[in-house]
């Protein structure tokens, strides 16, 4: 099979299609024929050598797919062989071929098609798993977005409306109007507006890409009770945290990733899985939430989709068509 590897760590150039082996499905996974993949920050981080596979993990990029089912490894009953499906991925996802235990496989969410479903797992079970299971975000609080124009910012402006939040976002400003279009209500430009300003002591949930950067003025949006959910760290990893600001509010502060989660088990990617499909996947049904993709190319044009990403500017996830 064909995927794409990185010759040496660098920049976009260094992502090369060529033959691999093929993936063999272990005890309790499947094998996917893999129909699209998308891009994520981590593989950008992965490609410059920054952010290697877990243990036992796949070293080819990509962390999510879409596809079907070409053989079942063994122990799995609950799958066959055709089935059009989507699937979180520890890695492996840049490729034609991707075995992944069968507790990360979710259907294909209803009204959307095989291609677009590529794009979604990374932004549902992220946002899901933090906003929703670990925030516990409720109807009539107010939820603070960063980056309201990125894959997971998309996804969770939609969300946080569909679940009767008042939704704030920051972004840069020819994409708010966009973000309004996905339900947000608060509108804040990144590059002129201070978010900490206008939402001070005002936010229930702040689900946060930015890290040390705006640590502190997150904790001054927050409400009493507030909780900041940090996933990525776009603006840094260290920052000082003056802990006497979080106790006046009873305010909590934590972080959390997708990737390195446990298979099964409490808190595991399986577990994930199973709530996305049980309780999200009804929102994209009936129209409450639909996915957001700013541009399909091929798997061979990795390099040009990672210099998408780089450059900033997109509206939603960059999906990638394996095959021909
Ligand atoms: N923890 C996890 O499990 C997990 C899983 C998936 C993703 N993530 C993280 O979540 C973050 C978003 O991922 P993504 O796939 O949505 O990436 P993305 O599509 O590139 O979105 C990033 C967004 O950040 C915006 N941004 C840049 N500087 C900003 C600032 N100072 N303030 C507010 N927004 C700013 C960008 O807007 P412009 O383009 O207008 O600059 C862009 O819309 C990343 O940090 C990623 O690593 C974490």
């Amino acid at each position: 099979m064909r995927a794409i590897t990185i010759t040496e760590p660098g920049g976009p150039d260094v992502l090369a299609l060529v033959d691999q082996p093929e993936p063999r499905p272990s005890t309790g996974e499947v094998l996917l024929d893999v129909v699209a993949t998308a891009v994520n920050r981590a593989d950008l981080l992965q490609r410059q050598g920054h952010y290697p596979s877990p243990p036992g993990a796949s070293e080819i990029l990509g962390l999510e797919c879409s596809g079907r089912v070409a053989e079942l490894g063994e122990g799995v009953t609950d799958l066959q062989i055709g089935d059009e499906v989507c699937a979180l991925l520890a890695g492996g996802g840049y490729a034609e071929r991707v075995a992944v235990p069968a507790g990360q496989v979710m259907p294909v969410p209803p009204g959307v098609d095989l291609v677009t479903a590529g794009g979604l797992p990374e932004v549902t079970c992220t946002v899901w798993s933090t906003v929703v299971t670990g925030a516990r975000l409720a109807a009539g609080e107010v939820f603070l977005v960063h980056g309201g124009s990125g894959g997971i910012g998309t996804h969770a402006i939609q969300v946080g409306a569909a679940l009767g939040a008042h939704v704030a976002t920051t972004a840069s400003a020819t994409a708010l109007p966009q973000c309004a279009e996905l339900g947000a209500q608060t509108l804040i430009d990144y590059r002129e507006q201070d978010f900490a300003e206008i939402l001070q002591g005002k936010v229930d949930v702040v689900l946060d890409n930015m890290g040390a950067k705006y640590l502190q003025r997150n904790i001054t949006a927050l409400a009493p009770g507030g909780r900041l959910v940090v996933i990525g760290m776009q603006g840094g990893s260290t920052a000082e945290l003056d802990l006497g600001s979080l106790l006046v509010k009873r305010a909590s502060v934590a972080a959390a990733g997708l990737r390195g989660r446990p298979v099964d088990g409490p808190g595991s990617k399986s577990e994930i899985c199973r709530e996305v499909t049980r309780l999200l996947w009804p929102m994209f049904a009936d129209g409450r939430v639909r996915p957001v993709t700013h541009a399909t190319l091929p798997l061979a044009e990795a390099a040009e989709a990672h210099r998408m990403m780089a450059a900033g500017g997109h509206h939603g996830k960059i999906v990638l068509i394996a095959g021909d």
